[in-house]
Order: structure tokens, then C-alpha cells, then sequence
């Protein structure tokens, strides 16, 4: 199709139409008429279409990650994109995977959390429920976004993040391998530096590691005004110039692509051969998708939503609410459940205390980018969050629930009045504290917060509410919602404290789901995505930059060893760590067997092929690397009294001298048992699981020596059982 373009064709399929009206998207290619090109609409965001109504505010990336369920992740996926679709959104800007290396990351609640392996397989599934073909064969484009080591909000788009070659290939790349593996049609740049080059125009992480080593055959397209350059990010990789603006502050159409690259082209900076691979790419995605045939024309208009000429108003919402519910309770994690003070019985009277139980009074979509919080949590803010259509408050939910109970419930919505709190809470069955803890993207500032989180407590007295409520009540149990870790010092072994329900950032329907967990309706089984610890100071924290400096450094000193890695390797012990959560009944874990599968003749001779010879474009995604090597089989019984979820985890400790943490995650599953009831867990182990990313050889390697296979409730439980490989 490319080969009778013109240079100037092919120029306008990669650029975006600059930052405003009369397109109708956040980026916008303009049809091209003369080659019947009908350009390209891009829309945010990963939980649902932004600046559109009558779409569903799904639960945000760090709850579908805390669900450790796959099949909820591709479920959610093709919801995601079957909204997308009905809009006539050609391409979703999600999903967003960058690891939850620091805890104060204000972003890092639309990513998968903080452990590589768990974000890799959630952005799989996702990519691959959003990219799902409808049945006339159509479907939405992703972005796998920001790449790369897009980890602070703090002149995120100034600073540099340097991190060693097996640092990036075993952590930070991984989501991206897995969502090239998925079919993913874009990749997006992130605003910074890596290891000083701009990433958007960093060759070595474009051109030789995304579309060499993973063999990437999609878009490469830069942040909103990422681009730093024309020519050297052309030659450096990037294929499409978003949203077509050379920086903030020109608005006339200016880009370092459009005009600039006819020109350099012209002037022999860049080869005629790069731009025709450019424009082939972005027509290889919609071809990929399906929107080559009668795709629906955008029927929103994300910067006027009252104009009737541009907006009809369709409503994609389907009946997505129930999965909304469904993947918020699955994300749900319980902390603490002292002497079985949850789930609640028919209790006679609540207490209900704290400004996250109710939404915002003056209206759920008040703040811009949800850039507040004056209200239930249900995301975080910035370009990551979309208009609720509603939104399900705790308190509404908890009163319907019990209303056939006849209890009473007391409620208050102020935070700062600790005598009305705990003259409300004194004397009820039980007291429901509501507490948050917010962050976001820089876009906006939040009650001092630039988006990065400027700490790690709880927002509008969080500490002293619980406290308050705690000294007169003997069954106070705390609702967390939270971008993030928090600080639980004050709080947690407190002994009337008798439950914590780590409710992340549900989505619409917060209180619902909030609800089927309170009251046993759904046996809580999330697991926690990221590590919560007992001091400060055993966090890795956001790298203290001073705008003084003009590009400050971020140094990933740590190397392999973020999250539970890093408790592990320093023998420190969290509060809670990776992969902790409490169910209302139990599981034993039994019967641990290792199968040893056999590659075929073909898949031996590729793998052997690939150890002894230069690396070719693709070959970290060689079938034989990631074919089943090993199968770890284990027996899981659900030996309590309810029908619940539970999530049996894989660690993998390598031999000592490979130089890795003292176990990592290579499996999980979630698995649905009755009471009395087992069944037989299998995880399937590759070659590239056993692999650590060898910097001479620039290979995929399998230290030698022998393996334990650890079968674990959290990333730091001492193990059920154990294997050797
Ligand atoms: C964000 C991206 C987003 C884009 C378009 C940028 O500021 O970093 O994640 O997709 O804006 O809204």
C-alpha cells in the first residue's frame, strides 16, 4: 500500500494534528485524502475512554494486578477494548506497565505493580483481551507505554533513569517482551532520559533491543511532546511524532516531523528507506486490527462533549458493571482479620466514619484528570483516569446491604471531628473506618502533591481518624484506598484494629465490591502487588531531584533487587509482603512434582542455534526459549469450611552464583475450590524463565548448578514446599 505514496503521504500518517480542535481525540492523524487514508484517532486511558460519557471506569492496573488472576485480566482487556471500539477509537493509550520500583511513584498505580513477572503476564492479558477482533474481524490498537524505566513523576521529563543492561532486560523490559509477545501494535516512549539519551530517540533501547532483540513490528510513537528531536529520533527509532507538537508552548503547527522531515529527507539526513518503514508500520497495526474495513468513525468529541454535531452519544457500557464488581472484590486484599472479625454477620448496628466512604459531594467528575480528593478513592489522577459515569460510595453500598438486617448505622464524612467520630462509633457492633492515600500524574497538583507522593501516610488525617475511632470501639476495622503503599505505624497493632481490608482503586463500583468482601459474599483472594514495610527507610524511594540541576540523575543502584528482592537480599522483614493476603478459609498445598518436558528436535536445534550464534531480529521471542521446559504440579486443597479463591505462588531460587535475589516470582495461579475440594495447580517453567540476561553474550543464558522451585504464600512466607531443577 505504502509504494505509490509520496514522501509527503507517507509524512502525514505519523504525525498527529497537533493539541486541539477539530480533532476529536488527545492525538489525532489526519485522513489523507489523495490515498483514501481516513487517519487515526488515539484516546487515553487504561481504565476506560477518557473525556467521553457513557463508558465504564473499570478498576485501576494495580488492582487488576492484585486480583493475581489472569482470566479477569483478559476479561477486563476485552472489555477495555470492546469500549474503545464502540467509541471508534483506533488506538488505546494503555496499557501502562512501568514496575512500582519506588514507593512514592505517582504513576504507579496504573502499572501491574512492582514484581516483573506478575505485571508481564497482566499486560499479556491485557493486551491481548484489547486487541480481541470483534466479529466483523475489527478490533482496537494498544500501546504498551511508557518505554522505558518511566519511573517518577518529578521532572519526569528531565531526568535520566540509569540502569545497567541486566537490570533493564531481567526487570524493566519484561512487560514489554510479554506485551510484544501479546501482538502489542504500539509501543509509547517515555518523557525521560535512559542512561542520558532521550527515550524517545535512544537507539540502542528503539531500534537494537525493541525491534531487534523482540523483533517489535508495530509503532513506536513518542509521549505528548516527548519527541526532543527530528532526525536523531527518526535514525534513533520513533515512528510517530505525538500529539505532532515540538513542545508545549507552540500550538502553529511547528514539529520536528510534518515539514521538517519531508525536508530532511530531502536534504539526505534521513533515508527515504526509514520513512516508508515508518509509515509501513503504523499501517501494519491497522491492518493488524482490522480497521482497514469499515471501521466506525469516532462518535465523540473528547474536547467538546456537548456539541451535538460531534457527539451521538453512544453508550459502550454493556453490562461490564458485573466484571467492574467482580475484578475490584478479586483485587481486594485482606491484611489483617483478627479472631474472624470479618466477614460481618447480620451485625445490629455500624459505624460507618471518614470522607473516603462517601463520593465527592460536589460531584464524582468535579476535579479535572480526577485531580482531587474530596471523596472515595476510586483511581488516582491524571491522563491514567477517565469520567466515572457513576460511582457506588461504601456508605450507600453498606446501607443496602444491610437494610434487610434492620441495623443501625451511624455515619460521619468528617475526618478532622475525632469527638463526633468516636461519640458515633462508641457503642456499635462494629466501626468502619474509610481512609486513602492519593497520587498521580504531574498535571495536576493535589493538596501539595505534584504527583509523585510527597510521603507515604495516610491523606486528611487518615492516622488519627482510625485512632480516634479505635479507642472506643473493640471491632474497628480499617478500608484502605491507595495508589500505593502507606504508612500503618500508628494503627496496625493497635488490638481493636481487627481487620484491614486493602481495597486498591476500584472503579465504579467501589462500594459493591467493598461490600461482597465486608459481608463474605466474596471470600477475599487479591494478594498484594507490591511490598508494604514496617519503616521508611527499608523503601526504595523516588531519588530527591532539585530542579537546579538540568538533568538530574535517577540511578537504579539496586540493580535486581526492587520490591520483596530487596527484603530479601538485605534480610529485612515488611509488614506485609508481595503476594500477602488473608481468605475466610484455608489451603493446604500438597504433593509437589517436577516433569521435565522434551523440545522437539526443531525447538533444540533453534534453542542451540540461538546460544551458538549472533542474535537475530526476534530472537529473545524464539518459540524454544519460552516453550514449556519444566512442569512444577502441585495438589491444592481448599481444607476450610467456605468456597473461596487462592493464589499458590512459584518462587524460583537460582544457583548462588548467578548473581539473582534469593528467590523470584515464575508462577502463580488462581484457582476457585469448594469446601473440602482440590485440584492439581501446574506451572509451566521456559528455558527464558531459568534464563538471566548474560551482558557479555548478549544471550539468554541458563546459569548452571541446580534450582529450588519454592511453593510460597508470599514473595517472603517460608516456603510450603519444595523442588529441585
Ligand atoms: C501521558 C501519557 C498519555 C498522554 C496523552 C501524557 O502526558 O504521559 O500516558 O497517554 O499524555 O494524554
Amino acid at each position: 500500500m505504502v509504494k505509490n505514496w509520496t514522501l509527503e503521504e507517507k509524512s502525514a500518517i505519523v504525525i498527529g494534528d497537533s493539541w486541539s480542535p477539530p480533532g476529536l481525540c488527545i492525538g489525532n492523524v489526519n485522513p489523507i485524502p489523495s490515498v483514501g487514508f481516513p487517519g487515526l484517532c488515539l484516546q487515553d486511558a487504561p481504565v476506560g475512554v477518557r473525556v467521553a460519557d457513557l463508558v465504564s471506569a473499570f478498576p485501576a492496573g494495580v488492582t487488576i494486578a492484585s486480583t493475581f488472576d489472569r482470566n479477569l485480566a483478559r476479561l477486563r482487556g476485552e472489555a477495555l477494548g470492546a469500549e474503545f471500539l464502540g467509541k471508534g477509537i483506533n488506538i488505546a493509550l494503555g496499557p501502562g506497565m512501568n514496575l512500582a520500583r519506588n514507593a512514592e511513584g505517582g504513576r504507579n498505580w496504573e502499572g501491574f505493580g512492582a514484581d516483573p513477572y506478575l505485571a508481564g503476564e497482566v499486560a499479556y492479558e491485557t493486551i491481548r483481551g484489547m486487541q480481541t477482533l470483534n466479529k466483523d474481524g475489527q478490533g482496537v490498537q494498544a500501546v504498551a507505554k511508557h518505554y522505558i524505566a518511566n519511573d517518577e513523576e518529578h521532572l519526569r521529563a528531565e531526568s535520566s533513569s540509569n540502569l545497567d543492561d541486566r537490570t533493564l532486560h531481567e526487570l524493566h523490559l519484561h512487560p514489554f517482551l510479554k506485551s510484544v509477545q501479546a501482538g502489542v501494535a504500539n509501543v509509547m516512549t517515555g518523557y525521560n532520559l535512559v542512561n542520558n539519551s532521550w527515550a524517545a530517540q535512544n537507539s540502542k533501547l528503539n531500534n537494537d533491543i525493541l525491534k531487534g532483540e523482540l523483533g517489535f513490528q508495530g509503532t513506536i510513537m513518542s509521549d505528548w511532546a516527548g519527541a526532543r528531536s527530528g532526525v536523531a529520533s527518526i535514525l534513533g527509532g520513533l515512528d510517530m511524532n505525538m500529539p505532532g507538537v515540538i513542545d508545549w508552548l507552540h500550538f502553529d503547527g511547528t514539529s520536528y516531523f510534518g515539514g521538517n522531515l519531508t525536508a530532511a529527507v530531502n536534504n539526505g539526513s534521513v533515508p527515504l528507506s526509514r520513512v516508508t518503514d515508518m509509515a509501513t508500520r503504523v499501517l501494519a497495526s491497522w491492518f493488524l486490527l482490522g480497521q482497514d474495513k469499515n471501521f466506525p468513525a469516532t462518535n465523540f468529541n473528547g474536547w467538546n462533549l456537548t456539541d451535538p454535531a460531534t457527539n451521538s452519544h453512544v453508550n459502550v457500557q454493556g453490562d461490564h458493571y458485573k466484571l467492574i464488581r467482580q475484578i475490584a472484590a478479586s483485587g481486594t486484599v485482606l491484611l489483617k482479620n483478627v479472631n474472624n472479625a470479618l466477614p460481618l454477620q447480620k451485625p445490629k448496628s455500624l459505624a460507618i466514619i471518614g470522607d473516603d466512604a462517601f463520593p465527592d459531594p460536589n460531584g464524582l467528575n468535579f476535579y479535572q484528570y480526577r485531580g482531587g480528593n474530596n471523596g472515595t478513592l476510586a483511581v488516582g489522577w491524571g491522563s491514567g483516569a477517565n469520567d466515572f459515569p457513576y460511582l457506588v460510595g461504601p456508605f450507600s453500598a453498606i446501607v443496602s446491604k444491610v437494610k434487610p438486617y434492620g441495623t443501625s448505622v451511624k455515619s460521619s464524612r468528617d475526618n478532622y471531628d475525632l469527638t463526633l467520630a468516636a461519640s458515633l462509633a462508641k457503642g456499635q457492633e462494629a466501626a468502619l473506618v474509610f481512609v486513602n492515600s492519593d497520587g498521580g500524574e504531574t498535571v495536576s497538583v493535589v493538596e501539595g502533591v505534584e504527583g509523585d507522593r510527597n510521603d507515604l501516610l495516610l491523606w486528611h488525617g487518615g492516622d488519627e481518624l482510625i485512632l480516634a475511632v479505635a479507642a472506643v470501639n473493640k471491632k474497628t476495622i480499617v478500608v484502605v484506598h491507595s495508589v500505593g503503599p502507606v504508612d500503618m505505624a500508628a494503627w496496625i497493632d493497635h488490638p481493636n484494629v481487627v481487620a484491614v481490608v486493602w481495597a486498591n482503586l476500584p472503579g465504579q463500583e467501589s462500594g459493591n465490591s467493598c461490600t461482597d468482601v465486608l459481608f463474605g459474599d466474596y471470600n477475599p483472594s487479591g494478594r498484594l502487588p507490591y511490598t508494604i514495610a514496617k519503616n521508611d527507610e527499608d523503601y526504595l524511594h523516588a531519588t530527591p531531584i532539585t530542579d537546579l540541576v538540568p538533568n538530574p540523575q535517577v540511578n537504579y543502584d539496586e540493580k535486581l533487587n526492587i520490591d520483596y528482592r530487596a527484603y530479601l537480599t538485605n534480610n529485612k522483614t515488611p509488614r506485609f509482603a508481595f503476594g500477602f493476603g488473608l481468605s475466610y478459609t484455608t489451603f493446604s498445598y500438597s504433593s509437589l512434582k517436577i516433569k521435565e518436558s522434551k523440545l522437539s528436535s526443531a525447538q533444540t536445534t533453534e534453542l542451540s542455534n540461538y546460544l551458538s550464534r549472533k542474535s537475530a531480529v526476534g530472537s529473545s521471542l524464539l518459540p524454544s526459549l519460552h516453550a514449556t521446559k519444566w512442569s512444577v504440579s502441585i495438589k491444592v486443597k481448599n481444607t476450610g469450611k467456605r468456597t473461596g479463591e487462592d493464589v499458590p505462588q512459584l518462587y524460583l531460587v537460582y544457583p548462588a552464583d548467578s548473581g539473582e535475589p534469593p528467590r523470584v516470582l515464575r508462577g502463580f495461579e488462581k484457582v476457585k475450590l469448594q469446601s473440602g475440594h482440590s485440584t492439581t495447580v501446574t506451572f509451566n517453567l521456559s528455558t527464558y524463565d531459568l534464563s538471566i540476561w548474560d551482558v557479555v553474550k548478549q544471550k539468554w543464558t541458563v546459569p548452571t548448578g541446580s534450582f529450588t522451585v519454592l511453593i510460597a504464600t508470599d514473595a517472603l512466607a517460608s516456603p510450603s514446599l519444595e523442588g529441585k531443577i
